[in-house]
């Protein structure tokens, strides 16, 4: 399928632990458990939205079609969403950004590294897609770790760039469909 087939119809992307899939009124309760902690949001470059403090105002209104993805990430076994991750700022339907965020609970067992490969594999396995990129914080151990087992590769140091509390240097990762994935 082409990008265009999944505006209206999100993706189901399932791996050993997981399940990546669209969000739905009935993973309120466990969204507002770990969407506001602001932990996570450290090196996010801003902290939990009003919506990311009130999950239930995510899904007020319709969701738009959209070519983005914006989709959970919830584990098999308990069937909670415990992350989610994002493809965003298509271009030319060749090149998009990529995002991930899990509950601090369950960091470190994996889930990260797991579910980017995935989308990744996704991304470049069933849409035109051709380059994924990120832009991470140099403090972001556990992030540029995850990035670089998924095969992503550090393309460049901007200094300065970013304003988190004070102005921060960022690594921008980028992965090709031609690349050796993980
Ligand atoms: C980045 C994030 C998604 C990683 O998810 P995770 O499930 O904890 O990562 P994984 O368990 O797959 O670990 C990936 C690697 O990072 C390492 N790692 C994890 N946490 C770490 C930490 N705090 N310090 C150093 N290394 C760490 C792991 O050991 C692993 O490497 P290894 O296999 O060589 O041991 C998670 O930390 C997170 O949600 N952070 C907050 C949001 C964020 O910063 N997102 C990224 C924005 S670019």
């Amino acid at each position: 399928m082409a990008l265009a087939d999944y505006i209206n119809n999100k993706p189901v992307i399932e791996t050993n632990r997981l399940i990546i899939r669209k969000m739905v009124s009935s993973d309120i309760p466990v969204l507002r458990e770990w969407m506001p902690d602001k932990s996570i949001y450290t090196y996010w470059g801003k902290g939990p939205s009003k919506a990311e403090r009130n999950p239930e105002l995510l899904f007020e209104k319709e969701e738009k079609p959209t070519k983005s993805f914006h989709l959970g990430i919830a584990e098999k076994n308990s069937g909670k969403v415990v992350g989610d991750i994002w493809v965003y700022l298509i271009e030319n339907d060749r090149m998009a950004q990529i995002a991930i965020r899990l509950s601090k609970d369950i960091h470190g067992k994996g889930y990260g590294t797991e579910s980017l490969s995935a989308m990744t594999s996704f991304c470049f396995d069933h849409t035109e897609l051709q380059r994924l990129w990120t832009e991470v914080d140099v403090r972001n151990i556990a992030s540029c770790r995850m990035l670089e087992k998924c095969g992503y590769t550090k393309e460049g140091l901007i200094r300065q760039g970013k304003m988190v509390n004070t102005w921060c240097d960022y690594y921008i990762y980028g992965i090709l469909s031609t690349d050796k994935r993980a």
